[in-house]
């Protein structure tokens, strides 16, 4: 492992899907937040997830918002081949291969864009988020769901405990592990957003907890 990035193969994509199928409630409350922010005025909203992995956040965002177009990117073929089979019924979905850092999309063309637990990932963040703000249209917005760095190691052990005993299987334990390694804090992603001319405008989470959320618009 390393910020050249994960090696996800067939296995830790499978195993990663199997563990996070338990958490559906995260997507949907992610699928709502996002939906939260598209503008009413938009009837047909193009939502573009980075780093979809098995899609399980587009499904949700499909299953509340129909009529939108969703398309999924990431870089991993085995990651976009479950999320493919995932919303095979959806005739407006798409998944892409591609990185953040580099996206086939048009100056200007999605309404939002959300991230969920990728940012570990990236290997070049200042470059993934200039191409984030080239894609919005104006008055669009950032949904980024972060792990934080500054969780407590201490808490992540008995993160580790229990993704055991929830049966995670040692790959997608270390998986999450290795991610919370190359993770941001609260007010790192403030500066990569801030120097990519976004505004800030809803922060969720607390310094030290697991998570936090960030929504920001392209004004
Ligand atoms: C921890 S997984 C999260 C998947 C999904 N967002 C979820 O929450 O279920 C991170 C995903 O980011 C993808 N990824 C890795 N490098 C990336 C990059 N440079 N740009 C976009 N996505 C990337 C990985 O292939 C993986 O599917």
């Amino acid at each position: 492992m390393s910020k050249q990035g994960f090696i996800i193969d067939k296995a830790l994509a499978e195993q990663f899907t199997r563990y996070m199928d338990k958490y559906l409630e995260l997507y949907r409350f992610l699928a709502e937040k996002t939906g939260e922010h598209i503008q009413k005025s938009v009837k047909k909203p193009v939502i573009v997830e980075i780093g979809t992995g098995p899609g399980l956040l587009s499904f949700e965002l499909h299953m509340l918002i129909p009529e939108a177009q969703v398309i999924g990117l990431d870089p991993s073929l085995h990651m976009l081949s479950i999320a493919e089979n995932k919303l095979i019924g959806c005739k407006h979905c798409y998944f892409v291969k591609s990185s953040v850092e580099n996206m086939p999309l048009k100056n200007r063309s999605a309404d939002i864009v959300v991230s969920r637990f990728g940012l570990s990932s990236w290997k070049n963040p200042k470059k993934g988020f200039s191409e984030i703000f080239r894609v919005l249209k104006p008055g669009g917005r950032i949904v980024l769901e972060v792990l934080n760095t500054d969780f407590p190691n201490w808490k992540l052990l008995l993160t580790k405990i229990h993704m055991m005993v929830k049966g995670a299987g040692k790959n997608v334990i270390k998986y999450h592990v290795d991610s919370y390694r190359m993770a941001f804090s609260i007010k790192q992603v403030e500066e990569f957003l801030n120097e990519t001319s976004f505004n800030i405008i809803k922060k969720e989470g607390e310094r030290k907890d697991w998570k936090f959320l960030v929504i920001a618009t392209k004004t």
